[in-house]
């Protein structure tokens, strides 16, 4: 198949100066007072159904950005019918017509739309500039064109024929609709979970989370720009459990793409399981929840090296990444040098507002993570087995922000060391250097999930132990580098246990999830 070779989209640095900063800020600038109005798009239609939210800045929280729509029911059935009359035209379309729309949108965002799905993203989600950049521009570019060659990769995979007889696999979407339920965290992955089944010949209903809805609305108006039909991705605000609920009683729901926590994800199964006999065909189930990941150093470790996977892999991006490292496994002899630098490290991360791009890191997404990150640093300061050794500041008087905070441990098993806090907060667990092999047993024991994780160690013996002992606690498993940072068409990105069905997102793997092949076999 003949289609343009992906390549990852360079990161832009946005140096003090430089071209793309100043469109970046004037984007914001005209963003940021915009008072945007979001509707529901439901086939041909932009719905304004008059119940409207506040859409509002997570380190401004008293600025109102805009407001979106909220659906009733009868959208959300209308949404599903609307994709069904879709499905007709676009699951007999032709793959390159289908790449082609996808191919162009990944221009638009790397071209002319670049500084607004940044702008869109760093206000209403609070992230930086850097982060915005590398989620919102390049891992979404990305995930679009690796996408496409994987795509091609599935439609060229036939099997073996003879003179008398062709054998031949038709990868046909599924039989129904997809429904595409995404996070606030990555605007790559909420665009990526329609975008991908769409790609495969299926039709979506989309509910984006509500923090995310501004970047929603710019990547839904780029893929219509880019040819998308209407009525293919169909998107839906508002009550979760409502939408939800009238998706899963659709005979044709036949398949869910989720990123998500992973109690939402569990209840999802269960609802699923009740109404099986409904359906017409088994959904298929694809979902990426949580995480608590670990960093672990051998006493062979490099010190720097540990501690830059520490401060990056726990607080880049506030800490929220499902894939962010929370619990962090240092030998004794290795823990004053980590301290020391730990603490020049985190003197020269400075916390703000994303508009002030020297900022490192912005405010969480809203007062309810912030309310839960700050309970757990309070308890942390008051237990006898803990002890904030660094930040533990928080203020939510403007924005949600929450100091960088490390707190150390004596107990291997205390709550921050085992419960998913998303946010910058990261445990330290010190170990003696001769318990190496029993805290690798304990890393296993007490990985309730299986996302990401990082063995640091200079010795080739210790990294092949943690590589064996720690097969099934990391989907994601870094040698000598933090947990985070998969990029499209380098590191599938995705785990198990009670972090997900592990299909890989920007993969082969992920995009055959959407399609329900039919073997033909024709005799001469
Ligand atoms: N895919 C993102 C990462 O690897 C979440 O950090």
């Amino acid at each position: 198949f003949n289609v343009p070779k992906a390549v990852n989209e360079p990161v832009k640095t946005y140096a003090p100066g430089s071209k793309e900063r100043d469109l970046v800020a004037s984007a914001y600038k005209e963003m940021w007072n915009s008072k945007i109005d979001v509707p529901l798009y439901i086939g041909d239609q932009e719905i304004k159904t008059g119940n409207t939210r506040n859409m509002t800045a997570p380190h401004d929280h008293n600025h109102i950005v805009g407001t979106y729509h909220l659906a009733e029911k009868t959208h959300v059935t209308q949404a599903i019918e609307n994709a069904l009359e879709s499905r007709k035209k676009w699951a007999s379309m032709t793959w390159e017509s289908r790449a082609a729309i996808f191919l162009k949108a990944a221009e638009l965002i790397a071209g002319p739309y670049r500084a607004k799905i940044n702008a869109a993203t760093m206000i209403a989600q609070s992230k930086t500039i850097h982060q915005a950049e590398i989620d919102a521009s390049c891992e979404l570019i990305d995930f679009l064109r690796f996408n496409v060659e994987y795509m091609t990769q599935i439609y060229s995979e036939q099997p073996g024929s003879d003179s008398s007889t062709w054998n031949r696999l038709e990868h046909r979407p599924l039989e129904g609709f997809v429904y595409a339920v995404t996070p606030f965290n990555f605007t790559a992955i909420a665009a990526n979970l329609p975008a991908s089944a769409a790609m495969m010949g299926n039709v979506v209903v989309w509910k984006p989370s509500d923090s995310q809805v501004f970047s929603a609305k710019v990547i839904i108006d780029i893929f219509k720009e880019a040819g998308l039909p209407n009525g293919v991705i169909n998107v839906v605000f508002g009550d979760a459990i409502m939408i939800t609920d009238t998706i899963l009683a659709s005979p044709d729901f036949a398949g869910i793409h989720f990123t998500g926590s992973t109690h939402v994800f569990k209840d999802l199964w269960s609802k699923i399981g009740n109404n099986i006999n409904k359906y017409k065909t088994y959904p298929r189930i694809v979902g990426e929840t949580g995480g608590k990941d670990f960093i672990i150093a051998h006493p062979s470790a490099n010190a720097k090296q540990v501690t830059t996977g520490i401060t990056r892999g726990a607080f880049e991006f506030q800490g929220q990444k499902c894939s962010a490292a929370s619990r962090v496994y240092i030998p004794q002899s290795l823990w004053p040098a980590v301290k020391n630098q730990l603490e020049i490290d985190l003197k020269s991360m400075k916390m703000g507002s994303p508009e002030d791009m020297s900022n490192f890191i912005t405010a969480v997404i809203h007062e309810g993570s912030f309310d839960k990150l700050a309970s757990f640093i309070d308890q942390a300061k008051k237990d006898t087995d803990a002890e904030v050794i660094f930040g533990g500041d928080y203020d939510k008087s403007k924005g949600y922000f929450i100091e960088p905070t490390v707190i150390l441990t004596t107990n291997p098993k205390y709550t921050t060391m085992e419960t998913e806090l998303f946010g910058p907060v990261v445990t330290i667990y010190v170990y003696e250097d001769a318990k190496w092999a029993d805290t690798l047993k304990l890393v296993d024991e007490t990985s309730e999930y299986a996302l990401t994780g990082a063995v640091f160690s200079q010795d080739r013996y210790a990294i092949e132990e943690a590589t064996v002992a720690l097969q099934n606690c990391a989907g994601n498993f870094y040698i000598n580098d933090k947990p985070t940072g998969a990029v499209v068409g380098c590191q599938p990105f995705g785990g198990a246990r009670a972090s997900g069905t592990n299909d890989k997102a920007g993969s082969i793997l992920n995009l055959l999830r959407w399609v329900s092949p039919r073997t033909i076999k024709e005799t001469f």
